[in-house]
């Protein structure tokens, strides 16, 4: 029998590619969310593509304990994948309560009945937790910085949540953390994508919005790093690529393959690329001009951050395959797909 997974923030961005990812290698899964980041489309998008009217979908707030007992009573789950959580790094400077309220208590709530049902956890972490760091790439090993953020605290407390209650469970609950560098692109079928509201703060969404006439013009923060060409370097990776690790991650769970009851991997290419590489691969692969000029740095950003993804690589047996001009091109006939184009 198929096992089930619980996607708590499955109508969501990352949410909605992983969900395919996981129908589509066999697995049944179960989508939760509260809806206050995104609509149905994504979610009708995915019953699109895999062909299934039958997704559960179950609209609750991951905060509200009741509901997240009931969600567990109500379905069998063998493994939850926690996405559901506020992400946006700016308001979280100026709402911190917000969002420590909404990515903590949720969370906690999700550990609280995994402890009681001896439930497997996947926590969606980000790179943001490394800060600004010493040497690049990063290894799972290289050290947690403060964070810049409180969006970036919540991932490292909820990271600390994870890692003590698979200790004092003694591995009844097992928990792995992937930490995502930067994800962009959206599913080939450009029926599932990034849905930002208001105008975009990640680099993707505002280069694809201003190529369609809805921004005027693309701010490149800062062209005087300490990097090649002088504008930021991260690490892009494709988003189905980075669902795809979820397979591999639920599978080594699922299958008792893991070597520790709690792992850590990065989720990223290995492949620093600059902000002005990026302009310059959407503009080449989708064959348009950007309109784009250098403003000052944006406070708060590290100039240069990229995966050393070696670790999920052999242990996952995951790596990233997709190039950042099939990526590119993805976004923009994402783009092209919400104006009707
Ligand atoms: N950038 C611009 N212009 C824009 C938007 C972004 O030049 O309009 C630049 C940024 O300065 C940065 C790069 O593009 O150099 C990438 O910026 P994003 O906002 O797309 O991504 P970040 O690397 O800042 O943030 C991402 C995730 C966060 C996570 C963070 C740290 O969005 O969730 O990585 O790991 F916390």
């Amino acid at each position: 029998m198929s096992k089930t997974v619980l996607v708590s923030g499955g109508a969501g961005f990352i949410g909605s590619h992983v969900t395919v990812e996981l129908i589509q290698a066999g697995y049944e899964v179960v989508v939760a969310d509260n809806f206050s980041n995104c609509d149905t489309t994504c979610f009708e998008g995915v019953k699109k593509i895999t062909g299934r009217e039958d997704i559960p979908l179950v609209r609750m707030d991951f905060c509200d304990e009741a509901a997240v007992r009931k969600l567990f009573a109500d379905y069998a789950i063998d493994a939850v994948i926690h996405f559901a959580a506020y992400k946006a790094v700016g308001e979280s400077v100026a709402e911190p309560v917000k969002y420590y309220k909404n990515n903590l208590q949720s969370f906690l709530n999700v550990l609280d009945v995994a402890q009681e049902k001896g439930c497997n956890v996947l926590f969606s972490s980000s790179a943001t937790v490394y800060g600004e760091p010493d040497t690049v790439p990063v290894t799972e090993q290289s050290p947690r910085k403060p964070a810049t953020s409180p969006y970036g605290n919540t991932k490292q407390m909820c990271e600390d949540f994870l890692r003590d209650t698979v200790l004092a469970t003694k591995g009844l609950v097992k928990g792995i953390a992937l930490r995502y560098f930067n994800p962009i692109g959206a599913h080939p079928s450009a029926l599932i994508g990034e849905l930002p509201r208001g105008v975009p703060n990640n680099l993707v969404p505002f280069i694809t919005q201003t190529a369609i006439g809805k921004r005027e013009c693309l701010s490149i923060f800062g062209n005087d790093y300490p990097t090649p060409d002088g504008t930021c370097q991260r690490d892009y990776i494709d988003i189905v690529d980075l669902a795809r690790a979820h397979v591999f991650a639920v599978r080594r769970m699922l299958d008792g393959k893991m070597e520790q009851d709690y792992e850590i991997f990065n989720v990223g290419t290995g492949r620093p690329v600059s902000v002005l590489e990026l302009v310059n691969a959407f503009e080449k692969v989708n064959g348009l001009k950007l309109n784009y000029k250098f403003a000052p740095r944006r406070a708060g950003d590290v100039s240069a951050i990229w995966a050393d993804p070696t670790l999920a690589n052999e242990k996952l047996g995951w790596r990233a395959e997709r190039s950042v001009e099939e990526t590119l091109k993805s976004a923009w006939d994402w783009e092209k797909h919400l104006a009707g184009k």
